[in-house]
């Protein structure tokens, strides 16, 4: 079949897009806002942009009616220029799922899905202290998206924490700490097969 966006007969229940842009990493965002208080929510329009230098971007839709910018996320980085990037692994993934609540400004999902904190090193912003890897990002750019509070933010990455056990012959293994991915509807997937290409010269 061919599919139009904007074709208002709707052929299908739900714009496919998102199951065919699929397995998405998930960024699971922290950040702080002005008084210092801490919050939690997952992004899966989120991706790598750039390797040298190291910087990664999300997307954020819509606007929440208590805030001037888009989501809490959006807001909080606005006024500090700073969020870390959470791995979720499948062991978090309930966890992950409790802190995408429309939860007023100010509220703590660290508290809310009874997740530990763990400092960074360079930026002012906890991180999730059991997810298997956390990036530490400076704001670089804010990109205003056609929609109503529709925004990209894109990150330098300043800082990058791994979980240990899953650091063998100096890489890190997804197989070991199994990231969750986001696939189209209310489905999730979990690597747990790995293989190898080999690049032509
Ligand atoms: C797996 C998952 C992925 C999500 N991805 C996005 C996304 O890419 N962009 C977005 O605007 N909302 C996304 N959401 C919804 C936000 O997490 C949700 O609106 C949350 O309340 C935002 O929190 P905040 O206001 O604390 O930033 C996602 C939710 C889930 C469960």
């Amino acid at each position: 079949m061919f599919y139009r966006p904007d074709d208002p007969n709707k052929p299908l229940k739900h714009s496919p897009l998102k199951a065919i842009v699929s397995p998405r990493p998930i960024g699971w965002i922290s950040t702080v806002d002005k008084d210092g208080k801490a919050n939690l929510a997952p992004y899966s329009f989120f991706n790598a942009v750039m390797d040298n230098p190291p910087m990664v971007m999300f997307t954020s839709a819509g606007r929440k009616s208590d805030r001037e910018f888009g989501k809490d996320s959006v807001s909080n980085i606005r006024d500090t220029g700073e969020f870390v990037v959470n791995v979720v692994s499948h062991a978090l993934k309930d966890a992950m799922n409790a802190t995408s609540g429309a939860y007023e400004a100010g509220v703590d999902e660290f508290e809310v899905a009874g997740l530990t904190k763990a400092a960074c090193q360079i930026v002012n912003v906890p991180r999730v202290a059991d997810s298997p890897a956390s990036l530490e990002c400076k704001l670089h750019q804010i990109v205003d998206l056609p929609g109503d509070g529709n925004v990209m933010i894109i990150g330098n990455v300043v800082g990058i924490h791994l979980l240990d056990s899953a650091v063998r012959d100096g890489m890190f293994h997804a197989t070991d700490y199994q990231p969750v991915a986001r696939l189209g509807y209310k489905d999730y997937a979990t690597i747990s097969e790995v293989y190898e290409l080999i690049r032509p010269k």
